[in-house]
């Protein structure tokens, strides 16, 4: 970690989680709590709580939730360092210039250099662009009909036919090299030593969740191989991970995505109005950009080529979208081939109605099976019901599955008695190939669930009530905590309800990775629903204890090797004293 942890803790306590922010979205008090629209999901009663007391927020309709600087990292696209740094500054906390271990520190430091590096070469073929030297470039998006407004907020650029130029003016900028190499802007090899990796192509950078230019696709002016030149990945460059325009998307606050196959018709979307447009970046859309989406936007709009392979690539990247828990429609560009032509056919009235129109993706991946098959013959019909069977079987959620079924009966004219059996009999077929059964994975997840809830809801109610961890720590310890990462903030949450310094904010901190932190924060912030009155809060915490122990207990049984009779003894005697265990929850 790049700030060490005492100088985090001051800017945490000093930058109330309510105050902050009800600076971005105006809160209302609700009981000990305050409420807002969730920003992160298109919300329309108020589902995000944020909690004085524990400094965390969390959202009971999408589950996104966190401390203070999460909440600046997912709300504004910054950075962890960049949100230390905003809060620091609202406190008006001074920030010491160099911490930390220096390894790190050097890590962050290079991806920092590698994206000025990138920022600097997008400045530089920006001018180059509206200068002299790049008419050519201005030429060709001119007769793409892009205005001024459009390329400036793109950025776009143009590299001349002599790349060196570039390398040159970064050279005279202080970097390196290797710096110039690994930023994606120079290539090398053996023979010809350094040289640009792009030249003669108008230039479109490409932006992190956080706007910073990571790297660039380079389009030819005119016919010409390859039609669009890509970075390469780099330190600071994955192309799974990141999406063209996503930081521009994001600010739209728009309740949809439209998901684009280029960057052409990204720009066109939005100089028609549609900023809401992102497109993958020259590969295949993948899961861990359908998580990114999830994050602020449940529903996408697939605005695929309408072509044979674009019509292939929107049914892949509709099953992305299914199965990582967007709802996909698929917006029909005919007689168009794409975004672009078609906003230039038929302006972005049309295109709002095709939007409104759009056809649930897979139903539009039925119809597009269907054109296969002649259906006046039995035995393709036939045929048919059975690929159409084969594909609901894939789908995981039963409630979602039924519904699908349901549509598609009455879609393909038949019963949905029939269809379900035929469902059922493809999931078999599937079952037999494929060793993840869903009823296997189901009862595992839920055997995680009776093991994972008991440590959250310990937690969560140590959090809420501070007081009862002098009770709790004579029956309860870290060792409670079986699995990762609870064990970790178990051990120093306790260890700061000793030192009476317990801040379930401050926990959040301790991880780096997102999806661990959404975690961590999600432990303190579990529903305690229906129990109104203190008594049965009470008892509660008692029937969590009973459990958290008891599980303790049965892995202990199941360790190999047995277990030792007076340990058992002592377990079992732990267990009968907590069952008699009166807690007394404070006023
Ligand atoms: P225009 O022809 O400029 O309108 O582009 P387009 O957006 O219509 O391009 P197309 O549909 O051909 O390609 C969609 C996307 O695929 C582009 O934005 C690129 O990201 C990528 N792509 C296209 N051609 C190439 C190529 O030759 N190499 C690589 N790496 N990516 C390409
Ligand atoms: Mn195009």
């Amino acid at each position: 970690m790049y700030y060490p942890q005492e100088l985090i803790d001051q800017i945490q306590s000093n930058n109330d989680i309510v105050d902050v922010i009800n600076e971005y979205i105006p809160l209302t008090k609700k009981g000990a709590n305050y409420v807002c629209l969730c920003p992160f999901h298109p919300d329309s009663n108020p589902s995000l709580t944020v909690s004085r007391q524990k400094q965390l927020f969390k959202c009971f309709a999408c589950g996104e939730g966190g401390n203070v600087f999460t909440f600046l990292q997912k709300y504004d696209g910054k950075d962890f360092k960049e949100a230390v740094e905003t809060l620091a500054a609202r406190a008006g906390i001074k920030l010491p210039e160099s911490y930390a271990s220096d390894f790190s520190k050097e890590k962050y430091n290079y991806r920092q250099r590698l994206i000025e590096c990138n920022t600097e070469a997008a400045r530089y073929f920006y001018a180059l662009l509206r200068s002299e030297g790049g008419k050519n470039g201005m030429a060709y998006f001119r007769k793409r009909e892009l205005t001024d407004e459009t390329m400036k907020k793109f950025g776009l650029g143009y590299a001349n036919v002599d790349g060196k130029d570039c390398i040159n003016y970064l050279k005279s900028q202080g970097f390196t090299d290797k710096e110039i190499i690994d930023a994606g802007i120079g290539i090398y090899d053996e023979k010809r030593g350094m040289r640009a990796k792009f030249w003669n192509r108008v230039m479109f950078p490409i932006k992190n969740q956080a706007g910073k230019v990571i790297a660039f696709g380079g389009r030819v002016m005119g016919d010409g191989e390859p039609k669009y030149l890509n970075s390469q990945e780099t330190q600071i460059f994955n192309k799974s991970t990141n999406l063209y325009a996503f930081d521009l998307a994001k600010a739209s606050r728009s309740t949809y995505f439209i998901l684009c196959e280029g960057y052409m018709d990204v720009i066109a979307l939005h100089q028609a109005g549609f900023n809401m447009a992102v497109a993958s970046l020259g590969t295949a859309f993948t899961p861990q950009q359908a998580l990114l989406i999830k994050r602020y936007v449940k529903d996408v709009y697939l605005s695929y080529d309408s072509d044979g392979p674009g019509v292939q690539a929107a049914i892949r990247a509709a099953k992305i979208c299914r199965d990582n828990g967007l709802s996909c429609k698929v917006i029909n560009m005919q007689p168009h081939k794409d975004p672009d032509e078609f906003i230039k056919n038929l302006g972005k009235e049309e295109y709002l109605k095709r939007i409104e129109e759009a056809k649930n993706a897979f139903i539009f991946e039925i119809d597009v099976i269907r054109r296969k098959y002649d259906l006046s013959d039995p035995d393709e019909n036939t045929r048919y019901d059975e690929e159409v069977a084969a594909l609901l079987a894939e789908m995981k959620d039963e409630v979602t599955r039924t519904n699908y079924i349901k549509a598609c009966a009455k879609d393909m004219e038949i019963s949905t008695e029939a269809l379900t059996a035929m469902v059922s009999k493809e999931a078999k077929k599937l079952s037999r190939f494929n060793s993840f059964t869903p009823e296997r994975k189901t009862v595992h997840e839920e055997k995680d669930e009776s093991r994972e809830k008991p440590q959250r809801l310990m937690l969560t109610y140590l959090a809420e009530y501070p007081s009862i961890y002098p009770t709790i720590e004579k029956y309860i310890t870290p060792d409670d905590f079986p699995d990762d990462p609870y064990r970790e903030v178990a051990e120093k949450f306790f260890e700061d309800l000793r030192n009476g310094t317990a801040s379930p904010a401050r926990m959040v901190n301790l991880f780096e990775d997102e999806t661990i932190q959404n975690k961590v924060s999600d432990m303190f912030t579990c529903f305690l629903k229906g129990l109104e009155s203190k008594e049965e809060r009470s008892a509660a915490i008692v029937d969590i204890m009973y459990r958290l122990k008891s599980n303790a207990f049965e892995s202990l049984k199941n360790d190999e090797g047995g277990i030792d009779p007076a340990v058992f003894m002592t377990k079992k005697k732990e267990l009968m004293d907590i069952k008699k265990l009166k807690i007394i929850l404070p006023e």
